[in-house]
């Protein structure tokens, strides 16, 4: 922790001695990186921070209100909430194919992001968080994949259509460095430790059309899946867990009556790069804790299946 403090110290003097008194946004996704970027920014400029968070109705379970939480109460940052789920909603009405999905995700985002960025007067830079493996792996090869997937996550071609310079305070750091600083700053272990989560959310979790209602059930299915692998002590040795909803619908029985209802499949991987992975040995018993949870408590999914599929061939995501 000496080691991450001295490091917190010089990022926060670079901070300082780039902006000056100028105004800084930076946007929040409810992941690891943009959280450490905004609290190491609030430390080090305060009130000159403003923070952005698109809500796309398409987050895991409390994701959304902890970003409220940590920074708007916790850290009180100049946080603008654009509340655009019904946008995202009806932008994905109709779609069904992936591709499609993620482009009309990107789309509807930058679309939000650039009415909340408009609103804020006089903001001269936009914060980023790029780590160093991504600034690697992208100058390699810039159409790689994992340019094609990081390109999910940054904002693209805006802060030049908006004018803003892009400061990047973690380019120089490695994930563990960037968990270090952020415990350290003061977020909770759960975010700082939190899976990654692929920018079109549970969209592409949500095989075929996106409707609210599936929302509502893979969000609850997803939460159990995770629940359990805490409480199995797994969370961090599996390296992405969730829960996928397929458009598939299976007998059941319930009572004398039959049930025609959704199946969730579970997903549990290892990985070190997530270009590869093998999917995790879960314990029967944790199978099971957790198929009888989504079975019992969430509405509409009578059957519950694991995926025992590695990558490749397989992808992790199942769109
Ligand atoms: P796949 O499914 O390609 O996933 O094996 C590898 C890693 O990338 C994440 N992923 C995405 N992240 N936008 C993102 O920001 C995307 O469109 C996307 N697709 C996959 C996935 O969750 C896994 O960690």
């Amino acid at each position: 922790t000496w080691e991450i403090g001295r490091l917190i110290d010089q990022e926060i003097a670079g901070v300082r001695e780039t902006v000056g008194d100028a105004r800084v946004i930076c946007g929040l996704s409810g992941g690891v990186d943009s959280s450490v970027v905004a609290a190491l920014l609030y430390q080090a400029i305060g009130d000159q921070l403003s923070c952005i968070f698109v809500d796309n109705g398409l987050l895991r379970e409390g994701e959304a209100e902890q970003v409220r939480t940590e920074f708007g109460d916790h850290f009180k940052t100049d946080l603008h909430v654009c509340d655009a789920r019904s946008q995202f909603l009806n932008a994905l009405a109709g779609v069904s194919d992936p591709q499609q999905k993620r482009k009309i995700i990107g789309r509807e985002f930058i679309d939000a992001f650039k009415r909340e960025a408009v609103s804020i007067p006089n903001a001269r830079f936009l914060a980023q968080g790029t780590l160093y493996p991504d600034v690697i792996e992208s100058g390699a090869n810039p159409d790689g994949p994992a340019a094609t997937i990081k390109s999910h996550h940054n904002v693209g071609g805006l802060p030049e259509e908006l004018g803003f310079e892009l400061i990047e305070p973690l380019r120089n750091l490695f994930k563990d460095e960037v968990r270090a600083m952020g415990v350290e700053l003061g977020l909770p272990e759960d975010l700082v430790w939190r899976h990654p989560f692929p920018g079109p959310g549970l969209a592409v979790r949500c095989l075929g059309e996106v409707t609210a209602e599936k929302l509502v059930t893979l969000r609850a299915a997803d939460a159990i899946v995770i629940d359990e692998l805490r409480k199995a002590g797994l969370y961090r040795d599996v390296r992405q867990a969730f829960a996928v909803l397929l458009p598939v619908q299976s007998v059941g029985v319930m009572g004398d009556g039959r049930t025609y209802e959704d199946t969730i499949c579970v997903r549990a991987v290892k990985t070190d790069d997530y270009m590869t992975a093998d999917w995790y040995p879960l314990p029967h018993e944790v199978l099971g804790r957790i198929a009888t949870r989504v079975i019992n408590s969430v509405r509409g999914v009578n059957r519950v299946v694991y995926d025992v599929s590695s990558k490749p061939p397989a992808t992790i995501e199942w769109e």
